[in-house]
């Protein structure tokens, strides 16, 4: 199976699913890596392990719209039978997110359905909880809601700042991707009326 990686940032998940492919614990190719910034470091990351990159800036489009057909066009080249959001920090159009139906995950670093958004590791602290981390979901047409594929969990530590619940979040991010990656490579995961099945059965 084929997969197109969309970057905004340092792409250290990006850098994760790479290795996997690499050693075989993912079942498939990133076949490109598409950023909304020019100097995305994971741009690099994609040209050091000879895959195929684009930048698309949305800077040169009036509005979201217009930029996510854009955006559908340069993946869609690619023909993907899966499109990853490693650090993609944009907000998607209903058009966008509908033409990906059951073909696109996120990862964000909350136990979702808490702390949808940003800053959710300064939220979570301020919230005084005691456990924080991540989940990796299907996208849907509502930010950080389609349906929880895996999630792992992290505890909070009264010495933890935003910076160090992060770097925890971080090394679980680099865990979980590559595995739901790869249930998705091998057939073993899809998306059906609004719920996440794995081998047919409810997430
Ligand atoms: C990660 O924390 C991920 O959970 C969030 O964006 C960050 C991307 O980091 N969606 P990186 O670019 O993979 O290093």
């Amino acid at each position: 199976p084929s997969i197109v990686v969309l970057i905004s940032g340092s792409g250290t998940n990006l850098q994760a699913i790479i290795d996997a492919c690499q050693s075989g614990d993912i079942d498939g190719n990133i076949v490109a890596v598409v950023s909304n910034k020019a100097d995305a470091y994971g741009l690099t990351r994609a040209d050091n392990a000879n895959i195929p990159s684009a930048c698309l800036s949305h800077k040169n489009f009036e509005t979201r719209e217009l930029y996510d057909q854009a955006l559908i066009k340069v993946i869609d080249e690619y023909q993907p039978d899966l499109v990853v959001l490693a650090g993609f920090m944009r907000i998607l159009t209903a058009e966008f997110v509908q033409h990906y139906t059951g073909k696109m995950i996120n990862i964000h670093p909350s136990l979702l359905p808490k702390y949808q958004g940003l800053n959710t590791h300064q939220r979570a602290i301020d919230a005084k909880d005691t456990e924080h981390g991540v989940s990796v979901h299907f996208v849907t047409e509502e930010l950080d809601g389609g349906p929880v594929i895996l999630q792992a969990k992290v505890s909070i530590d009264a010495q933890d700042d935003a910076d160090s619940l992060a770097q925890k979040v971080h090394k679980q991010e680099y865990i979980i991707y590559p595995k739901v990656i790869n249930w998705f490579c091998q057939g073993r995961l899809l998306m059906a009326n609004g719920a996440a099945l794995l081998d047919g059965k409810s997430l």
